[in-house]
């Protein structure tokens, strides 16, 4: 190779270096893995984004809903809080599955907090479908890690405090997800 040969070399991968290092900001829409704008009509899979690509469904914990990250995915729909048709970083967004047979059709993410493992975690539904446990009120936001997402929780007593729904591996091999677990990079596949 020659010397200015291998100087243009150095100059494109500084190049695609600068393009991929462009992460996205609050303002920006959240895309799907095809690149389109997640938008609130469409049913997105929530995968993660590493390793074999998990999905994030739903299955019962002691007899309660929880949501968890499995081999399968369940497909969810977003609402944006400005009531914005598409899907924006750092916006409030509400995450219903969009068909959960107990729940005759859709049903909303919620944070509940189990006394028994002082821990935080994604059911679904209502009150009413926890008895004995506390549900913690807030918000969840999508946040971009590199070129892929997260989900936080943004609870209301601490609104300058947002969480990482991540995933908790203490309830032997379902993997549950938490506020404040081992962090979970997601992206979205339009079901
Ligand atoms: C939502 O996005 C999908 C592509 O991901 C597109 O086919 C559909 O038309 C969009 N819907 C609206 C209302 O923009
Ligand atoms: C939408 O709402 C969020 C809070 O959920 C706010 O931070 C953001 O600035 C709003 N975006 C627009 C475009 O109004
Ligand atoms: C809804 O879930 C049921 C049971 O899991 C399944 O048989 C059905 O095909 C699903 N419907 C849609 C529209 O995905
Ligand atoms: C989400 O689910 C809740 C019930 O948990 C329902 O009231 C609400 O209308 C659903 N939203 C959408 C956009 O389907
Ligand atoms: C809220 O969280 C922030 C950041 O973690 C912390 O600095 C602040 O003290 C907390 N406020 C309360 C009332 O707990
Ligand atoms: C969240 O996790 C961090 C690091 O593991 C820990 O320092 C912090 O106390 C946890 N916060 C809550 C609210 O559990």
């Amino acid at each position: 190779m020659t010397k200015s040969s291998s100087l243009l070399t150095i100059f494109f991968l500084l190049f695609v270096f600068t393009i991929k290092l462009k992460f996205a900001t609050a303002g920006d829409s959240v895309k799907d893995t095809d690149g389109n704008v997640l938008n609130v009509t469409s049913e997105y899979s929530i995968l993660q984004s590493t390793n074999n690509g998990d999905g994030v469904t739903v299955t019962r914990v002691k007899g309660k809903l929880a949501v968890i990250l499995s081999s399968n995915a369940l497909p969810v729909t977003f609402t944006d809080s400005n009531e914005s048709k598409v899907i924006l970083i750092d916006d409030i967004v509400s995450i219903n599955f969009t068909n959960i047979t107990e729940h005759s059709g859709s049903s909303s993410w919620i944070v509940v907090y189990d006394e028994s493992t002082k821990l935080s975690y994604i059911g679904v539904g209502s009150a009413k479908e926890y008895p004995g446990q506390q549900i913690k009120t807030g918000t969840f936001k999508i946040e971009s890690i590199g070129a892929h997402y997260k989900i936080v929780f943004c609870s209301d007593v601490n609104k300058s405090s947002c969480k990482n729904v991540g995933v908790d591996g203490t309830e032997g091999k379902i993997r549950r997800l938490v506020i404040n677990g081992s962090l979970l990079p997601i992206q979205f596949k339009k079901a």
